[in-house]
């Protein structure tokens, strides 16, 4: 198959996505540099140490004359201050030098880490992002955003880094847990929801084949996914406007994110579906969008078996109306005292407002934590939303 790529164009600080299968046994032919010379310094975790141990051999034969590796803990809790400075210890002791290059071997985590990492050390080296999960390959390895979280909230020291390369190598997909495959595939949904009405058509056709890892859908929805997410960061590097697109179901999904602790009851790519259905609940009781476009998201993302209701989240979340609307309020997103949300006007017609009442706000937090069973149109959305979470389990436990 074609090896796709998307170029990112940010003048002296554009790049290429590589995009398909195998790619990881040809990535010299992706190292936009000389590296004869090059110490070369991969991070990853355990989990996919092995990718990185392939990495590691292949650079070496392409002629690096040093390939250093430095294995980390999975999980958000990688993504520290803690973690930062024994992986900026570890390349200091390992004699890195201006012209080295880091490799990021991993999901998210990894990929975040490390490019501030990169970012910093030495006022700045070379990264090259290799991503391994689907969240990676279409969100968090495009773009330039790099960070670690605080105990004051999620990515909010950080970075805009740009990578030299990203090479996607959607074999890696294979031995991903199915319900990160998921979480993943949610924010692919999201560029079909903010401006590509096509894309979500063409993901209700072929959602399930996706996420079954057929290799043309697979590669097609990732380019796709990385070409959407170019062309807004190229038009907005650093989100002062239209970035913030990219945040749709976003300030919804972080307060859960935040009220579930982290604790691996939700994934992000789980609270974004969540977020992404209160932020079409928002949209329709604003007026802006119709109830059977509200209908349609929830029925795609409950198709390939996404949750799209509070409800999915066991054991349930301790948390209250004022506790979510603090947390959002504290979300980096929030400019001055007025919260940013991005609202939809139909199915690839998200758009950014501050516009909205907080009253409103309240009653979409009402209904998603279940203290009212009714919604407006008299819909009793308790009985459905166990049927979706049925639905995601016997998806989960029959592919995990
Ligand atoms: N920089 C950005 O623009 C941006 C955008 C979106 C998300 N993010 C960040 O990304 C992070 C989430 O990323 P993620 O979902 O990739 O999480 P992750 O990096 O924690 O990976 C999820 C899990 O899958 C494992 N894993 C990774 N690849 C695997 C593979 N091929 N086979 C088996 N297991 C594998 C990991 O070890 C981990 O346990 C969050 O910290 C989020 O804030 C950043
Ligand atoms: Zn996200």
């Amino acid at each position: 198959m074609e090896t796709k790529i998307v170029t990112i164009d940010l003048d002296t600080r554009g790049y290429d996505i590589y995009i398909g299968p195998g790619l990881l046994y040809r990535l010299s032919e992706f190292v936009p540099v000389e590296v004869e010379g090059r110490a070369i310094f991969i991070v990853t975790d355990e989990n996919v140490k092995s990718y990185a141990k392939a990495v590691q051999n292949i650079m070496l034969e392409a002629g690096a004359p040093r390939c250093e590796m430095l294995v980390l803990p999975p999980g958000e809790k990688t993504k520290s201050f803690r973690k930062l400075e024994e992986v900026c210890g570890w390349l200091l002791d390992n004699g890195v030098h201006r012209n080295s290059i880091v490799m990021a071997v991993g999901g998210g985590v990894i990929g975040d880490l490390a490019g501030f990492a990169a970012s910093t050390i030495m006022r700045g080296v070379s990264y090259i992002q290799i991503p391994t999960t689907l969240l990676a390959q279409v969100d968090s390895s495009v773009g330039g955003k790099t960070g670690i979280n605080t105990a004051q909230g999620k990515n909010l020291v950080g970075a805009f880094y740009q990578p030299i390369s990203v090479v996607a190598d959607i074999e890696t997909l294979k031995t991903l847990p199915r319900r990160e495959l998921l979480a993943g595939y949610a924010e692919v949904v999201k560029y079909g929801l903010i401006n590509d009405l096509g894309f979500f058509q063409w993901l209700e056709d072929n959602g399930n084949d996706v996420c079954n890892l057929k290799p043309e859908d697979v590669v097609y929805a990732i380019e796709k996914s990385a070409k959407a997410k170019a062309e807004i960061v190229q038009a907005d590097e650093k989100e002062s406007g239209r970035r913030g697109l990219l945040n749709l179901g976003h300030t919804f999904g972080h307060a859960l994110e935040a009220a579930a602790k982290y604790d691996g009851r939700l994934l992000h790519g789980e609270a974004v579906a969540i977020g992404t259905m209160m932020a079409f609940d928002l949209s329709v009781r604003l007026g802006h969008c119709s109830r059977e476009d509200y209908e349609r998201v929830e029925t795609h993302f409950s198709s390939v078996g996404l949750p799209t209701s509070v409800s999915f989240i066991e054991p349930g979340l301790k948390t209250s109306i004022e506790a979510l609307m603090e947390i959002m309020k504290k979300d980096k997103k929030a400019a001055g005292d007025k919260m940013t949300f991005v609202v939809s006007s139909g199915i690839g017609e998200a758009f950014l407002t501050q516009d909205v009442p907080e009253s409103v706000v309240r009653d979409v937090l009402k209904d998603a934590l279940g203290k009212s069973t009714t919604t407006k149109d008299g819909f009793n959305k308790q009985g459905r939303k166990k049927g979706i979470k049925g639905l995601w389990k016997s998806a989960f436990s029959s592919q995990s």
